[in-house]
């Protein structure tokens, strides 16, 4: 069960590859994620990387690469694995042809104004991770994450003019992966802007 999540800034693939993950006991492997501790960290990796994710672009696909690389040759990648928001650009998807086959390629999509929506009300836990939108998806506790009662966080990213760069990023170097995978026919196309739980069961029509 080798799955990508592909989609703009916003539609939920984060979301969704937290539930396949947990029902399917198969690692979410998310890009942003790696990087994002790598910052609050301060590794060489996210210093590097730190300057990219707060413009709005992307991080060089030979830093991703070898991320990726690596993660994928984890022990616990042989049951299957979960890539969220990798690869993002062609050459990256050229790369993981070389490291690991993929049986599908879900593609998330969702109207603009709704991502820009989505992305200023959310919310991560600082701790695990989880993610929380304010309106939507809020936390019991104002400020507090359900799971392990850590602290919320909105991204740095999450400001308006990184969003609005984000999604111009998207449009340029990520869609054309929508070709890419469509020809191989391993696309499925999901409608994001249902409710997390009707998305994530058209998700489950495709997985064993
Ligand atoms: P990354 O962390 O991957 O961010 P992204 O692609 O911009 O996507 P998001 O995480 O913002 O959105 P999501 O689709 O996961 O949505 P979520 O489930 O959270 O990358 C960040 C940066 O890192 C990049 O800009 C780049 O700089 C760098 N980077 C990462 N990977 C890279 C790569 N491969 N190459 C180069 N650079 C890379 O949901 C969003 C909100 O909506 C939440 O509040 C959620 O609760 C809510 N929500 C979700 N689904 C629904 C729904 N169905 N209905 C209503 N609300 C919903
Ligand atoms: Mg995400």
């Amino acid at each position: 069960m080798n799955l990508i999540l592909l989609g703009p800034p916003g539609s939920g693939k984060g979301t969704q590859a937290e539930k396949i993950s947990s029902d399917y006991d198969v690692p979410h492997i998310s890009t942003g994620n790696i990087l994002r501790h790598a910052i609050d960290q301060g590794t060489d990796l996210g210093l590097s990387a730190k300057k990219y994710m707060n413009e709005g672009k992307l991080v060089p696909d030979e830093l991703v690469d070898e991320i990726v690389a690596e993660r994928l040759s984890f022990l616990d990648c042989n049951r299957g694995f979960v890539l969220d928001g990798f690869p993002r650009d062609l050459t990256q998807a050229k790369a993981l042809e070389g490291i690991r086959g993929i049986d599908t390629v879900f593609l998330v999509e969702c109207p603009q104004q709704t991502l820009i929506s989505r992305l200023s009300n959310r919310r991560e836990c600082s701790s695990c991770g989880k993610i929380y939108h304010l309106l939507n998806n809020p936390p019991n506790r104002e400020g507090f994450c359900d799971d392990c009662g850590n602290k919320l966080i909105q991204r740095a990213d999450d400001q308006p003019q990184t969003i609005k760069k984000r999604l111009t990023t998207y449009e340029k170097e990520t869609k054309p992966l929508i070709d890419y995978y469509g020809e191989e026919r391993i696309l499925v196309r999901l409608d994001g802007f249902q409710n997390p739980d009707t998305v994530y069961a058209e998700i489950k029509k495709y997985l064993p």
